[in-house]
C-alpha cells in the first residue's frame, strides 16, 4: 500500500529521509483493528520523527502520521484516538508512562490502511467532513486539553497563544474565542497577524510585543523563542500551559518572576479519548470547522511537509488517501 515513511533518521535535514513509497498493509491482532484511511493531518510530531525525536533506529522502518479519519471494518465512519495506552491501564491515557503516539511504536495513519486498537476509535459525525475530522486527534485535542483542561480558563478571560498559524496555534484561537475567551496572539509575520484576526483573535501582536494588559493565561507551544515573553505577559496568578518547544528549551526560566507573581507553569500533553468525544460534539454543536490550509494526495506529501518545515503554514495540511 501507498504510505509516507522514513527507514532513518536525520537531526538537521529531516526532508531528505522522507519516504513516498510501497509498504506492507498492517495486521490487527487481538483487541486491534484496520481503518481504511479517507484524510490525515501533518503535525510538527512527523516532523521531530523524521529528525529522530522519540524515533529511535531499532523502530524503523516507521509509517508517519498521528492522525487519521477513515471507514472501520465494519463500514462505519471513524475518527482515530492516537494515544495509544498500555492494554492493562485503566485511567487517563495520556498519564500511562508506556504509552505511545501512533507512529511512535506502532505504524502511523500516512498509509491507505492503519491498525488501532478498537478502543481508540470515536465515531465521525456526518457534520464533519473526513478532513476536517483528521485535523482533531493530535493539535486540535491538544488546544482543547491545553485550555479547558490543564488551563481551566473560562470565559471572559484573557489568553495569549504564542504563535498565531501552526495547527495547535490556531485551534487554541478558534477553541478559545467560540468559548468566549478574549484570545490575543503573536505571530512572526503581519500576513499571519490578520489570517489569526480573521479566525477568531481578538489582537495581534508581533512577537514579545508588549501587550495592553497582563492576561489570565498563556497558551505556550515555541519555547525558547517566546518564554520569557510569556512569563512577562501573566498576571499574578496567572497560568502558563506548555505543551510544546518548537524553537528549543528555554533559558533562563524566569524562576524568580514565577515565585514573586506565584505564577502557575503546567505542562499538557495530547488529551483522552472521552476529552476528543467532547471535542467533537463541541465543533458539531457550535458549527466549528478547522481551519485547513491545504488538502492534498498521500502521494504529494512532500509538498505539506515543505511547507511545514519553512514556517508558512496558515492552519492544517490535511492528506487524503483511498
Ligand atoms: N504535547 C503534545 O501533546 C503536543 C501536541 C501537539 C503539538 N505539540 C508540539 O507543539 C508544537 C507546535 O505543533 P504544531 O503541530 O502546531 O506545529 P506547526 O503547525 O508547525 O506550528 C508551529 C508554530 O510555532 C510557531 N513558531 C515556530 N517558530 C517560531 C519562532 N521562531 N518564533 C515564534 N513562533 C514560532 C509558529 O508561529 P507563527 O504563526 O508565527 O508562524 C506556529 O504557530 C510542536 O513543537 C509540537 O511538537 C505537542
Amino acid at each position: 500500500m501507498l504510505a509516507v515513511y522514513c527507514s532513518e533518521t536525520d537531526s538537521d535535514d529531516p526532508l531528505r529521509v522522507l519516504t513516498i513509497g510501497d509498504r506492507p498493509p498492517p495486521e490487527a491482532s487481538d483487541d486491534w483493528t484496520t481503518i481504511t484511511v479517507k484524510a490525515a493531518s501533518l503535525n510538527h510530531h512527523d516532523l521531530w520523527s523524521l529528525r529522530g525525536v522519540g524515533l529511535p533506529d531499532d523502530r524503523l522502518p516507521m509509517i508517519l502520521g498521528c492522525d487519521a479519519a477513515g471507514i472501520d471494518e465494519q463500514g462505519n465512519e471513524v475518527i482515530v484516538h492516537s494515544v495509544i495506552a498500555d492494554r492493562d491501564w485503566g485511567g487517563d491515557e495520556t498519564l500511562d508512562p508506556r504509552r505511545s503516539l501512533l507512529s511512535e511504536r506502532h505504524q502511523g495513519t500516512f498509509a491507505e490502511r492503519v491498525a488501532v486498537p478498537r478502543r481508540n476509535l470515536v465515531p465521525k459525525p456526518p457534520q464533519l467532513s473526513f478532513a476536517e475530522a483528521a485535523c482533531l486527534p493530535t493539535a486540535w485535542l491538544t488546544a482543547y486539553r491545553m485550555l479547558f483542561i490543564r488551563g481551566r480558563v473560562v470565559p471572559g478571560m484573557t489568553v495569549l497563544v504564542q504563535g498565531a498559524t501552526g495547527g495547535v496555534a490556531t485551534a487554541l484561537t478558534v477553541l478559545g474565542s467560540r468559548a468566549g475567551i478574549r484570545v490575543w496572539v503573536t505571530a512572526r509575520s503581519a500576513h499571519k497577524r490578520e489570517q489569526a484576526l480573521a479566525i477568531g483573535a481578538d489582537q495581534a501582536f508581533e512577537p514579545g510585543a508588549r501587550v495592553p494588559e497582563r492576561v489570565d493565561a498563556v497558551m505556550e507551544t515555541v519555547g525558547k523563542a517566546t518564554w520569557a515573553h510569556s512569563i512577562r505577559s501573566l498576571k499574578p496568578g496567572g497560568t502558563l500551559v506548555l505543551s510544546g518547544a518548537t524553537t528549543g528549551d528555554a533559558t533562563p526560566a524566569q524562576l524568580s518572576r514565577i515565585f514573586f507573581l506565584q505564577l502557575s507553569v503546567v505542562g499538557s500533553t495530547m488529551g483522552t479519548r472521552e476529552e476528543l468525544e467532547r471535542l467533537v460534539q463541541m465543533l458539531v454543536g457550535r458549527s466549528i470547522r478547522p481551519a485547513i490550509q491545504q488538502t492534498i494526495p498521500l502521494a504529494r506529501a512532500r509538498e505539506g511537509f515543505e511547507s511545514m518545515l519553512s514556517g508558512e503554514l496558515l492552519g492544517k495540511i490535511v492528506f487524503t488517501a483511498s
